[in-house]
């Protein structure tokens, strides 16, 4: 396995993505976007979303959330901010740069913290997911969507070969879904509640933990 990506191989890499990222990039995700959405639309309340990119999932929330964004990216959210300017989504309450390994929020700030394809890109994946855990209220959730590594078979072994010229485009194809599960046991304050293959074709995998209510479970 390679090692995690370094933050400014994101950076560089997302600086000349941006332009073209909709156009590129938008159908590709779409249906992972939607299934997150939907999830965290079934929560509902404060919605943040680390690294937003370009805002693509505005589309997918609506007025029963209010969504703040953050991305590493400032060309990739400059175009997040020019789509929330044009009104059409009055629940994006703000947009900003900042590194999701360093969260400016307060703890227990948001009902939900969604990630779409962005986990697997972060320096330390770790430290981001207990930063979600951190601002995400008790009872709230984390819900991640993201292709994960086949692990077995010629999806595995392509994956593997991919994986370091993967890395320059700011893309990783070999993250296995153990470090996600290893996370939660180690981390004992959120619980994984689902793990499922998003259709049609089962490429992307949804996942959800729910930050653990302490006081709630000691009554
Ligand atoms: C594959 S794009 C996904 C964008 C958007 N979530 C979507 O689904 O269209 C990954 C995004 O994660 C951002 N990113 C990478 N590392 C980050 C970090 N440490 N903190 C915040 N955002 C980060 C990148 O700048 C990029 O915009």
């Amino acid at each position: 396995m390679l090692r995690d990506p370094e933050k400014h191989v994101m950076e560089k890499a997302y600086a000349r993505w941006a332009p073209v990222y909709d156009v590129l990039c938008g159908p590709v995700f779409l249906n992972g976007r939607r299934a997150a959405a939907r999830a965290a639309r079934d929560v509902g309340g404060r919605i943040l979303e680390i690294g937003v990119g370009t805002g693509l999932s505005f589309d997918d929330y609506d007025g029963s959330t209010e969504i703040t964004g953050i991305d590493i990216s400032e060309p990739m959210i400059a175009r997040a901010r020019l789509r929330a300017a044009s009104g059409r989504y009055p629940f994006v309450k703000g947009l900003a740069v900042m590194d999701a390994h360093n969260l400016r929020y307060d703890e227990a700030s948001f009902d939900c913290v969604v990630g779409q394809f962005v986990i697997t890109l972060v320096e330390d994946p770790e430290r981001v997911l207990s930063e979600c855990a951190r601002v995400v209220k008790p009872g709230g959730q984390i819900i991640l969507v993201n292709h994960l590594y086949s692990e077995r078979g010629l999806a595995a072994a392509i994956e593997r070969l991919l994986a370091q010229k993967a890395r320059a485009l700011g893309l990783r194809p070999e993250f296995p879904f153990a470090r996600l599960a290893a996370w939660a046991q180690s981390h004992g304050g959120a619980e994984l509640i689902e793990r499922r293959k998003v259709p049609p074709f089962g490429v992307y995998t949804l996942v959800r933990f729910r930050r653990v209510d302490q006081q709630r479970e000691a009554a």
